[in-house]
């Protein structure tokens, strides 16, 4: 039979509520905070440069600090591989969308890696994960009304057979007359405009002028969700003040909607329920966060975690952005989220831009440094830390200059915290059996102290992406045993008084070890190297610094931890990035060489004198086309329009000077000579894309007619 209880009195019941509600509190302080990090996708279609690796080691730096201090965290990244850019460097190169998207994962993740940045996941966007959340985060777009039809007025290459995005799209800039600029905005005077107010617009990829097409595209709703945003907004702690400022005026501006289709020929992820529509790029990236955690989490055997991440707020989601993109992850982004039943993130934290030596970093000038280069030449160390002591968690740039890139690094890290153990552990310690003492002295102790009142300093300028402030304090901490050591001279001690020599490399050591410690979410190559040195029997973490060396404790041979970066490798480096753009620029020239040569639009040397090869002449393909229909053109009074089949399966729309000599009802049906390899030319009605042969003047004026049996398709030879 069960007790009785005594029967409780309301006063122990508020007890036992306190208590209840205190324990609560101290569970949730002690509990392991759960993270998770994205750094933003890069595009497959180039390699990983400098400018990137702020984010990704930036990022890199701010889970290492999270791992340090044991909480639970994860990092995702992918490629970001959907679009037309990528669609036709592919083809430039020769291989499908897959094979370059596939060749490029590997070559990024080689760089990544190589800079020490340890994703738990680095995935794909085109995977089958990202394809169905894409589907379903539309799915639910689409139930809940946030997405309409409209028709929209795009650029279309009809050689391509494609639509054309702004940056595809060149032409004069209709503001100040500069050639060659893009369709959205012009790199001479700055000025931004649509496609349609560029003159004389071409194609980028073949050269011919592109027309307007119309076609219906699906758009986001973004202004239904303006509330929602601006609460997501005022939460605290989720972007920067820089941002928030942004974020703020565009929130009192319009929202307008969002285009998020795209007619194929697209690669990126058809649509479901629509006809040759595909997601728009930016609308399955960022979707390719939650595929990589899912990727990760379902190889684990860890759905629950999943769910926990992007379905619940119980756990954190940061998002590490540059500056370009953060209309698309904190307006966009979040909106999709909360529209589409995930949760949304708990902050995006945005990084200013890399230049190089105090100017914007240009592919064409061979400043856009690829990290594949850099590892040819470079230590990785050295740019993490240059980028943490440059990084102060704003929205400033970051400039590399490449003095202060040397001199940091020699000077505080080389010159510094590694001379401490060089120092000590390269001659003296051999010396000394390589035994440290019983215990730290009066002093030492006092030292270690100094270091240990240091430590949750550093940890909240870690937390607060201040890696600026983490590294003085690191820095000046260094400084402070580099004295202790040179106030001691243990180099002269050892000579004469070994054990006071000892006592030295003991104390020194068991703060430098402190300070390997810290220095770790930074540097974790040459906190490693310290640890084993030390010899020491745990990795270094927050909760074991303040450990001590046992008595006697033996330490390791010393191991090069870093050197001095040499002014001469700097050179070689970017020596090299010039010269392969120059090479590069040489190749490009020669392509272009050979497909004028094969347009026919250098003659060969005999041309000179009226004379051409057999060459030259089979470079002109001509071709028997059938006159499928034929019409007048208003406000031309010399040209018919031509609809010619050649035998390609799509007929040809061809202008044609033939209207004082032919009707057009007397020419549908006929039998013509075309060449069909001529550059299409732009005209006021349109584009023409052909001649047909024809012979004599004015009303004698006669189109070749094949004699007999040809049909349309069939070459002259
Ligand atoms: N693919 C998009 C991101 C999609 S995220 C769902 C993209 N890719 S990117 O390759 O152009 O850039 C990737 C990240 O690197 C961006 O956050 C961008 O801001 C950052 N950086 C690219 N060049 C940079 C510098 N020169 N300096 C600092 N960061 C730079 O945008
Ligand atoms: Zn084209």
């Amino acid at each position: 039979m069960a007790k009785k209880q005594p029967p409780q009195t309301k006063c122990t019941e508020l007890v036992r509520t306190l208590i209840l509600q205190k324990n609560d509190q101290k569970e949730k302080k002690n509990k392991k905070r759960q993270i998770l990090v994205t750094s933003a996708l890069p595009y497959a279609n180039g390699p990983i440069h400098l400018g990137h690796l702020v984010e990704y080691i930036q990022a890199d730096i701010w889970v290492r600090y999270h791992k340090f201090i044991e909480n639970e965290i994860y990092y995702f990244c992918a490629d970001d591989t959907h679009g037309t850019p990528i669609m036709i460097a592919a083809r430039n190169q020769g291989i499908t969308p897959d094979e370059m998207v596939q060749k490029t994962h590997v070559e990024h993740y080689r760089d990544l890696s190589g800079f020490d940045v340890d994703f738990d996941n680095y995935y794909t966007t085109n995977s089958q994960e990202n394809k169905e959340l894409s589907e379903l985060i539309y799915g639910e777009l689409v139930k809940k009304g946030h997405i309409a039809r409209r028709p929209v007025r795009q650029l279309y290459c009809e050689k391509d057979q494609l639509f054309l995005p702004d940056r595809f799209v060149k032409g004069i800039c209709p503001e100040c007359g500069a050639e060659d600029q893009y369709g959205d905005s012009c790199e001479v005077c700055s000025a931004t405009y649509n496609p349609s107010e560029l003159k004389n617009p071409s194609c980028s990829i073949c050269g011919s002028s592109p027309i307007f097409r119309e076609s219906d595209h699906l758009f986001f709703k973004l202004s239904d969700f303006h509330s929602f945003l601006s609460k997501w907004l005022s939460d605290p702690g989720r972007v920067n003040p820089g941002v928030r400022k942004k974020m703020e005026e565009w929130l009192n501006s319009d929202l307008r909607d969002w285009d998020i289709s795209r007619d194929g020929p697209y690669f990126g992820f058809e649509i479901p329920g629509e006809k040759n529509k595909y997601f728009y790029v930016w609308l399955d990236a960022p979707i390719g966060y939650i595929a990589s955690a899912m990727n990760y989490f379902n190889k684990t055997g860890n759905k629950k975690l999943f769910d926990q991440f992007w379905k619940t707020e119980d756990s954190e989601v940061h998002h590490f952005i540059g500056k370009d993109i953060i209309y698309f992850h904190t307006l966009f982004w979040p909106a999709q989220l909360s529209g589409g039943g995930f949760r949304t993130p708990t902050s995006v934290r945005v990084h200013g831009f890399l230049t190089l030596n105090g100017e914007k970093m240009s592919k064409s000038r061979g400043t856009l440094i690829r990290a594949e280069t850099y590892l040819n030449h470079l230590d990785p160390s050295c740019l993490r830390f240059f980028y943490a002591s440059s990084l102060s968690g704003s929205l400033d740039d970051i400039d590399l200059s490449v003095t202060e890139f040397m001199t940091r690094y020699n000077s505080h890290i080389v010159g510094n915290i590694v001379n401490i153990f060089s120092r000590l552990c390269s001659g003296i310690s051999a010396k000394l059996d390589r035994t440290l003492s019983e215990s730290l002295s009066e002093e030492g102790k006092a030292l270690r102290k100094t270091l240990l009142d240091s430590v949750e300093s550093v940890l909240i300028a870690y937390e607060d992406l201040n890696y600026a402030k983490a590294v003085r304090e690191i820095t000046s901490l260094g400084d402070s045993i580099n004295k202790f050591l040179t106030d001691r001279e243990p180099w002269n001690a050892v000579k004469h008084d070994p054990e006071a020599a000892r006592q030295i490399l003991t104390d020194c050591l068991a703060s430098g070890r402190i300070l390997a410690g810290l220095l770790k979410p930074i540097l974790p190559v040459i906190a490693s190297g310290v640890e084993e040195l030390l010899n020491l029997p745990e990795p270094l973490l927050r909760k074991n610094l303040e450990w001590i060396f046992p008595p006697s404790h033996k330490i390791r041979e010393y191991r090069h931890l870093a050197a001095r970066v040499e002014e001469k490798a700097v050179s070689a480096m970017l020596d090299e990035e010039k010269e392969r753009i120059k090479s590069a620029a040489k190749k490009d020239e020669e392509k272009d060489e050979n497909k004028n040569k094969k347009h026919g639009k250098k003659m060969s040397e005999t041309s000179v004198d009226g004379i051409i090869t057999i060459e030259d002449l089979v470079r002109v393909d001509l071709c028997i086309g059938k006159i499928l229909e034929a019409g007048y053109i208003d406000g031309a009074d010399k040209l018919l329009r031509i609809v010619l089949d050649a035998g390609e399966g799509k007929p040809r729309q061809i202008f044609a000077g033939i209207r004082i000599a032919y009707k057009p009802e007397d020419l549908v049906g006929m039998l013509v000579v075309s060449v069909v390899n001529l550059a299409p030319r732009k005209m006021k009605f349109g584009i023409s894309e052909g001649m047909l042969l024809a012979a004599g003047e004015g009303e004698n004026l006669t189109l070749i007619t094949p004699h007999r049996n040809a049909k349309p398709g069939d070459r002259l030879k």
